[in-house]
């Protein structure tokens, strides 16, 4: 059974593990090793991870299975003081990946984003990121697209996607 739970600041290593098996294996044909390693010291390190929950309003769950964590999402309501609930994160478990813990991650936070009064899900995905097409399949269009400059020459290439939650995802 697929729990949805929670997460703090007491778990920002099992964050952490996570993303260290999950990053590597999500990024291996997309970006080089050296931007994956910078990439995840400045989004992952103790220190980033936590200004994102103390200062950024980022909320953090966990996908549990058999109470072991298998995900986690991150979000941040009210997003630029818009009625938008931005996913900052979404990353699953290689083995785990496509038996519908996403979709269901993906419920979750449609439920607390309108109960917040939100009206729509907002998210940056790497152009060649083949979890573009999970999101179409989802209910999500591209809105635009950016390159994010992130320091050392290193570029975000993304798509911005969105998905109206006045329906259910
Ligand atoms: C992207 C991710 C969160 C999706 O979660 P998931 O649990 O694997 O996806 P689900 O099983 O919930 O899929 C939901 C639906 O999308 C479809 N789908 C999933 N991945 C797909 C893909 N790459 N292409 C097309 N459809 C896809 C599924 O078939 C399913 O369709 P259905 O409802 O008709 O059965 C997960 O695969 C993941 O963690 N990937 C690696 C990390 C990553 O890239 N994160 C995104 C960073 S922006």
């Amino acid at each position: 059974m697929i729990k949805i739970v929670k997460a703090s600041l007491r778990d920002i290593p099992a964050i952490q593990s996570l993303a260290a098996e999950i990053w590597p294996v999500t990024f291996k044909d997309i970006l080089s090793q050296e931007q994956i390693s910078y990439m995840m010291d400045f989004m992952y390190s103790d220190t980033a991870l936590t200004q994102q929950i103390e200062k950024q309003g980022h909320q953090f769950l966990f996908a549990q299975r058999e109470n072991k964590n298998i995900g986690y999402l991150s979000f941040e309501l009210d997003y630029k003081s818009d009625t938008k609930t931005k996913i900052h994160k979404i990353y699953l478990l290689p083995e785990t990946q496509g038996q519908g813990v996403g979709k269901r991650m993906f419920e979750e936070v449609t439920r607390i984003a309108l109960q917040h009064g939100n009206n729509t899900l907002s998210l940056n995905v790497n152009r060649d990121n083949i979890a573009v097409d999970f999101y179409k399949r989802i209910g999500f269009h591209i809105a635009g697209e950016e390159n994010i400059a992130i320091g050392n020459g290193f570029l975000m290439e993304d798509y911005i996607m969105e998905c109206s939650i006045t329906q259910a995802v």
